[in-house]
């Protein structure tokens, strides 16, 4: 484990919060599934990325003055028999180089004393039900004692604040693991291409649980823990479905699959789409709709830079992809009129509803605020065109090198009135993982290909 890092981390929030604050920041608790079944642990995010200690049952405390105490799960051994191997409090500050370290049972007692004297209490809101009313028990017993000269914290921040821009940025370890993970899940999504292929080739009766099952097998054998969100495996139709999972649909020749999965890898997500014929072969209006989708994610990336907008690819995307869809008799010209007019009317929302990336990072949707920070002033309003709602607008975040986000463009064709028949059904996204370099971006996802010949041969393969 790399000390130092997590160290470095917490020093960073110690001189955030002042001399006279304190930050607490419990990792995320077992959630029983049922009886003696736990669903299978997740560590909080912020807490991992303070100390890198996946166990349950612990808490960070980091005081302005530089110093952290974690409190963690103490040694058992009947309880380790049941369920493994635990630090424990006296091995934990040379493991994760805190500077103390104490029995979660102790975490009560310990709290009021610890807050004492304190201006500000600093934790990460809304994230833990119950945390809020703990802290303002913690305070009570505090104000218990100020007739006796203690001073009780006037002040509580959100940590969050501090934490989300901190990660934002990714450092040279975090993009390292990130790239592994991506590397890992695109050799899933190649492997779910290819089994397809070979299922039917074979003439056997292909689901989308098996292309999951063969996602989860390479996930797992390349030592990921588990995958960062729900796999979508969404065959013909379901790919219209933006939120389908992986269930018992035939997947049949002459059709399309979408996959959306990608890895989580000690702790930081990949998240891939593809989509792909079947069989190996792109019809004629499948690969006509595929080569825009495609166009649109090219100018998205083209526009992916550091000093850029977070929301320049998407409206390079909206822009190749109105083009696209006059073109392709999607969109009736008579009715929309130009390209400007389907962007300013946003006629292309009843093929393209959702945004062309988020952060990505420990969480598949990772924190970081969207707006510029030094621009949250500049508010501007605008009527939506379709809900008539008012909608106020802040500029959208500049890009800087070590941000990473998803370009994800997508097109998905409900039957409809006026709507070729030829595209009735078809859902296609793309969707790749970008490191922002000063020059443009990296994509980290590219070990499975996007160009259509690129996909056919692989399934031929
Ligand atoms: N897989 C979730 C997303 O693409 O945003
Ligand atoms: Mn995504
Ligand atoms: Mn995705």
């Amino acid at each position: 484990m790399n000390n130092t890092l997590y160290a470095e981390r917490r020093a960073r929030v110690a001189r955030a919060i002042g001399p006279d604050g304190i930050a607490l920041v419990p990792t995320a608790p077992e959630r029983p599934r049922n009886r003696d079944s736990d669903f299978p642990y997740r560590h909080d995010s912020y807490f991992f990325y303070l100390t890198g200690f996946a166990e349950p049952n612990a808490f960070l405390v980091i005081t302005g003055d530089g110093r952290s105490t974690l409190f963690c799960a103490p040694k058992d051994l009947e309880r380790e028999i049941w369920d493994g191997y635990r630090l424990g409090p006296a091995a934990a500050p040379d493991a994760l180089g805190v500077q103390a370290a104490h029995s979660i049972d102790e975490l009560e007692s310990a709290l009021p004393q610890l807050l004492e004297n304190r201006e500000a209490v600093w934790y990460p809101f809304a994230i833990h039900p119950g945390l809020e009313a703990r802290v303002g028990g913690w305070l009570n017993r505090v104000r218990a004692r100020v007739r006796f000269g203690a001073l009780c914290p006037e002040r509580q921040d959100d940590l969050c604040a501090v934490l989300d821009e901190m990660r934002l940025v990714k450092d040279a370890h975090e993009q390292d693991t990130m790239r592994r993970a991506a590397q890992i899940s695109a050799r899933g999504h190649v492997r779910a291409m290819q089994l397809s292929a070979r299922m039917l080739r074979e003439g056997r009766d292909v689901r989308e649980y098996h292309l999951d099952a063969e996602l989860l097998h390479e996930f797992r054998l390349a030592g990921s823990q588990f995958p960062a969100y729900g796999s979508i495996v969404a065959a013909g139709a379901n790919a219209c479905v933006l939120h389908y999972r992986a269930a018992d649909t035939p997947v049949r020749a002459g059709e399309l699959v979408l996959i959306d999965a990608g890895c989580e890898l000690d702790g930081y997500a990949s998240d891939i789409t593809r989509t792909f014929p079947a069989d190996g072969r792109f019809s004629g209006p499948q690969r006509a709709l595929y080569e825009l989708v495609l166009a649109s994610q090219d100018a998205a990336v083209a526009a992916t830079r550091a000093g850029a907008r977070f929301n320049d690819p998407h409206e390079a995307t909206v822009r190749v992809l109105s083009q696209g869809l006059l073109d392709l008799g999607l969109l009736d010209r008579d009715r929309v009129g130009s390209v400007d007019d389907v962007i300013e009317q946003r006629a292309y929302f009843a093929f393209y509803m959702h945004r062309t990336g988020h952060w990505l990072g420990m969480d598949v949707h990772d924190c970081g605020s969207y707006v510029e920070p030094s621009e949250v002033g500049q508010v501007s309003e605008r009527r939506d065109p379709l809900s008539g709602e008012v909608i106020k607008n802040r500029p959208s975040r500049i890009l800087r090198p070590g941000m990473v986000l998803t370009i994800e463009p997508g097109l998905y064709v409900r039957p409809a009135e006026g709507v070729p028949e030829r595209f009735h059904h078809l859902g296609i996204r793309i969707e790749d993982d970008a490191i922002v370099t000063e020059a443009g971006c990296e994509l980290i996802t590219r070990d499975v290909p996007v160009r259509p010949d690129e996909i056919e041969a692989l399934m031929r393969a």
